[in-house]
């Protein structure tokens, strides 16, 4: 299988077990379980970029409430009402990485939280509709910046997209905001995109570090929520690789 079609596939069953009780460390299981199935290997595991202290310690990401990402997986009993996102990197049997999550209600979700996860979605949606070769990557984020403070919502400001290949980050990087200091790029034809807008209820804070090294969430304990697909852009739009999660879905 390809990488898409690897981290489409162990979503989906990471996803069709996430209920009340299911812990973190359950999802992980079932993730190395269908990497495995599928002829993949975890790019996540072990991952040591030059920024982090310490080496990733699992598969999977698993970013409860207010998490915002790089969640590493625990013991903690999903409960009804949380939203987990789910993050997931894999190599295929060709050297090439796959990268994509979603993010699954527990039970009943409040107005509030449910209203983010389908903003969410569909802000990941506004910015693939506005894909194609030849668009900047500035454009990109003011539509994505846009689109989400109309719906009185905020995108996080430290966390992009990325472009994806033999490495799981690679150029360009798909801002959500406009920042000092971002350099823009133009998307090209034959790019393989990452694209992850992470949204929240409450401020767009880069967050906080926990002792873990890695797990980053919400200064305010504000909910977060991120749905992130792979896309190949093309002369006139882009293709949608996964297939975890669609709009008619949520
Ligand atoms: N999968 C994340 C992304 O969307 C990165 C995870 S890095 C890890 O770019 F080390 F936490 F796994
Ligand atoms: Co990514």
């Amino acid at each position: 299988m390809k990488a898409h079609e690897i981290v489409s596939e162990v979503l989906k069953r990471m996803a069709a077990t996430a209920r009340p009780g299911v812990t973190g460390l359950m999802l992980e299981d079932v993730a190395i379980k269908v990497i495995n199935e599928c002829g993949g290997h975890s790019y996540n595991k072990g991952y040591f970029p030059s920024w982090a202290t310490k080496p990733y310690p699992a598969a999977t990401c698993i970013n409860i409430n207010h998490f915002i990402a790089h969640g590493v997986p625990s013991n903690y009993k999903f409960r009804d009402g949380d939203i987990v996102n789910i993050d997931l990197s894999v190599v295929d049997p060709d050297g090439i990485c796959g990268d994509a999550a979603l993010t699954v209600p527990i039970g009943d979700l409040n107005k509030r939280t449910e209203r983010l996860l389908r903003v969410a979605a569909n802000t990941t949606y506004e910015v693939i509709r506005h894909i194609k070769n030849g668009v900047l990557t500035d454009d990109l984020a003011r539509i994505t910046q846009r689109f989400v403070w109309n719906h009185n919502l905020l995108v996080n400001r430290r966390f992009t997209g990325h472009g994806i290949g033999v490495k799981m980050h690679e150029f360009p990087k798909i801002y959500s905001t406009i920042e000092d200091g971002q350099v823009y790029e133009t998307l090209k034809t034959g790019d393989i995109l990452c694209i992850e807008p992470i949204l929240t209820t409450g401020t767009d804070d880069i967050g906080v570090t926990l002792d873990d090294g890695w797990t980053v969430i919400t200064r305010d304990r504000m909910p977060s929520a991120m749905f992130e697909h792979m896309v190949r852009v093309t002369d006139d739009g882009c293709e949608v690789l996964t297939t975890h999660f669609s709009l008619d879905a949520i």
